[in-house]
């Protein structure tokens, strides 16, 4: 069974769909890859299925379950106590799974005191320094005394995933966890994802601009445009045969950003604002494939393959592209 499954999920800004009837599902041990255009809705999608939606965001319709069971029926006391233990969270912007005015050894010792029971200072503090070792912050005993503050953003994102870790979640969703860190940092810590999801099984969702690291930490990957997904699938396949023209043209853009820290902006054009959006096909002005029936319809999501869905009237023909990722390493 899957950990997590969503169903046609949607969440709005006042009349603004940011996320528009999306649904996937992530089963233990596997890592699903979340990826798209900047504004595409991946983070606003995230925090839905946390129960923490940004300001003036609200879920108005879907399931999100979690173990089979509906996190939307949960009480705020409730989801309180999934996310820490059972769900973990590495949130774009790191400061805000931090404590600004408590030091990092206290709100790390402080974690292993209530949720783990651990009496002994001493042993906390052994703990504390182990688990920042792990993640590789330079002098961890005489890091425990700062403030998030005097933390660079990358080493707050590495405490971020520190604290993650020790809690052995049985689902993580971690939104574009590495963007602050440095190639070979970045690579260890995914590493280290991988290596807790094999102890416990984690079922973990990653959102990344980063269509290397995709392919070498997903199983599966769910592309989203303008609030929905456009294309979703087994990673091999996908990066082998993408059938969604704006899949390709993503596809097609990545040797190009390989030395770069680019958002995936290189198929010409813009995507449209939330709110702004009419009936067709979303990606229709800036498809190269479009033809005139894209403009009236939104494309229903299609069953290309046993494990694939596109929505696209005209998808690409099912044939290996010339210019699929090169295999090379992870940029
Ligand atoms: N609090 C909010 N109120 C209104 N609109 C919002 C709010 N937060 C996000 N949005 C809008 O929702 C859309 C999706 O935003 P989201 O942050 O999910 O994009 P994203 O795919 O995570 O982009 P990025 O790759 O830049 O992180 C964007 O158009 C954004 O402007
Ligand atoms: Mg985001």
């Amino acid at each position: 069974m899957s950990v997590l499954a969503i169903h046609d999920l949607v969440a709005q800004a006042g009349p603004a769909r940011l996320v528009d009837g999306v649904s996937f599902s992530v089963r233990a041990g596997r890592t699903l890859g979340l990826v798209g255009e900047s504004g595409s809705g991946k983070s606003v999608t995230c925090l839905s299925v946390l129960g923490l939606p940004p300001r003036g965001v609200q879920v108005s319709s879907g399931r999100i379950l979690f173990d089979g069971d509906d996190l939307r029926t949960k009480t705020p006391a409730e989801l309180n106590a999934l996310r820490g233990r059972e769900i973990g969270m590495i949130l774009q912007d790191p400061m805000t799974s931090l404590n600004p005015l408590l030091t990092i050894g206290r709100q790390i010792t402080e974690m292993f005191r209530y949720r783990d029971g651990v009496t002994s200072r001493k042993e906390r503090e052994a703990r504390a320094i182990e688990l920042l070792r792990r993640v590789h912050i330079p002098a961890p005993e005489s890091r425990l005394k700062s403030y998030p503050h005097q933390f660079s953003g990358g080493m707050r994102q590495r405490v971020a995933i520190a604290m993650n870790l020790a809690c052995n979640p049985r689902l993580l969703i971690a939104d574009e966890p590495t963007t602050a860190l440095d190639i070979t940092v970045r690579l260890q810590i995914l590493d280290l994802l991988r290596e807790v999801q094999a102890e416990r099984g984690t079922a973990i969702v990653l959102v990344t601009h980063d269509l290397h690291l995709v392919r070498r930490y997903c199983d599966d990957v769910a592309v989203m445009y303008a609030g929905r997904i456009i294309e979703q699938g087994p990673v091999a396949d996908v990066f082998a045969r993408p059938r969604h023209p704006y899949t390709k043209g993503l596809i097609g853009a990545v040797p190009r950003l390989r030395h770069s820290q680019h958002r995936l902006t290189v198929i010409s054009g813009q995507p449209p604002l939330p709110g702004s959006i009419a009936q067709g096909c979303r990606f229709a002005p800036r498809c190269p494939r479009v033809q005139a029936d894209c403009a009236s319809v939104y494309p229903v999501t299609r069953s290309v393959d046993m494990h694939r869905s596109v929505a696209c009237w005209h998808p690409e023909p099912d044939q290996q592209t010339a210019d699929a990722l090169p295999a090379t390493a992870a940029s």
